[in-house]
């Protein structure tokens, strides 16, 4: 299969676990016969030297019209004392609602070699396996009013969603759970807020077209006690953007690193922008020590869901367990045992168990 992929290094140690995601890619086209177009595009801090706007309309023209998008990270100190227009973040928030990103998917997996590096318990962690499935175009980050009021005295924020933008996340929710183990928690807080009232009618309207999928209520405060008491309960949780934003940062660490997360944010015409859930790292940029991971299981992530090629998916997914089984580590994974690895020689090892 042809494809064209956009790709966005961006700052700090993105363009080092870009490069060796491609390295990865680049193995999987030619094991199983493909041919990826790549382009580059500027986004972040690169994009505000080079443009002065975190997001030139170049970029996101060329986003818009190839079939994926990928994305190392973006920020660093040298743009922190930028007026907020010109943050790097910004280009980041702009690509998302230019794309119409509506959908956040964070698969969380505590991997069995690296369960020491996790703050909880082994046996606690041991096994868990979940997503999270996040809204990520709407609810209170977006709603207006937001605004002081009463000479600041009053202050309001607007958690406003409509019943469409609802009904395709959940609906999200429920087919990525019939792809997994077909376990679908819902989590809310309709015992105080309308949004949640709704949200909770038309996910048990939903149930019916999802006849093999279980579906369990959750309320969210009760949800974030669970994650760390009893993660191996969970399967697919989904849910609205705020509490999906604090759930899934919860949830990370569970694995010990952020350098092992990889996300898929989709939009409803099947493209997607893939990302490691982590930022630019600028404390360890430059220097070929980074994970890479969390950007090269987005890749595998890219080719399960905007390309349909599962078989291509689950093999880089199974390579980065075969090289965690052999005691390869990079140094971030805080692990006792095993040979500390490279970037570059942790994608290496990667190809090489393709
Ligand atoms: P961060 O995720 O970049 O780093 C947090 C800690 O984790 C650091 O000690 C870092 O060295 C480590 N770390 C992260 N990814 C790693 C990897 N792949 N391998 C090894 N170690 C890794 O978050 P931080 O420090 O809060 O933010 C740094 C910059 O990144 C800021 O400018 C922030 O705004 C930006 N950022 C960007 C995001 C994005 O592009 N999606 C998301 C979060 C933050
Ligand atoms: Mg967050």
């Amino acid at each position: 299969m042809d494809k064209n992929i956009l790709v966005l290094p961006g700052d700090g140690i993105g363009p080092e676990i870009m490069e060796a995601g491609l390295l990865v890619l680049d193995k999987i086209a030619s094991t199983f016969n493909h041919q990826f177009t790549i382009d580059k595009g500027l986004i972040g801090g690169h994009a505000i030297d080079e443009e002065n706007d975190p997001l030139p309309n170049e970029t996101l023209l060329k986003a818009k019209n190839s079939d994926a998008v990928l994305l190392g990270a973006v920020g660093g100190p040298k743009w922190d004392n930028n007026p907020s227009h010109l943050r790097p973040e910004r280009g980041l928030l702009a690509i998302r609602k230019g794309l119409d990103l509506y959908a956040n998917l964070r698969p969380v997996k505590g991997f069995k070699q690296l369960l020491d590096a996790s703050p909880l318990k082994p046996d606690v962690v041991g096994g868990s396996d979940l997503l999270i499935v996040r809204e990520l175009t709407g609810g209170l980050y977006f709603g207006r009013p937001s605004e002081r009021r009463d000479n600041d005295q009053t202050v309001v924020d607007t958690l406003s969603y409509t019943r469409k933008e609802m009904k395709r996340i959940i609906v999200k929710g429920f087919e990525s759970a019939q792809l997994r183990n077909k376990k679908l928690t819902s989590v809310d807080k309709a015992n105080v807020l309308e949004s949640s009232k709704m949200w909770r009618e038309i996910v048990e309207a939903e149930k019916v077209n999802f006849p093999d999928v279980t579906v369990e209520h959750v309320l969210v405060d009760a949800c974030a006690m669970k994650l760390i008491t009893a993660p191996t309960s969970f399967d697919v949780i989904v849910t609205e953007n705020m509490f999906g934003d604090i759930l899934s940062d919860e949830a990370s660490v569970l694995t010990g690193s952020l350098g092992m997360l990889p996300s898929a944010s989709l939009a409803e015409n099947g493209v997607g922008l893939y990302e490691p859930a982590h930022g630019s790292a600028p404390d360890i940029a430059n220097q070929n020590i980074a994970n890479p991971m969390a950007m090269i299981l987005s890749i595998a992530m890219m080719l399960r869901y905007s390309f349909a090629m599962n078989d291509e998916a689950h093999a880089i997914e199974t390579a980065v367990e075969k090289v965690i089984d052999q005691g390869y580590h990079t140094g971030d994974l805080k692990v006792k045992h095993g040979t500390k690895l490279s970037t570059s020689d942790m994608a290496e090892m990667i190809v090489q168990a393709i």
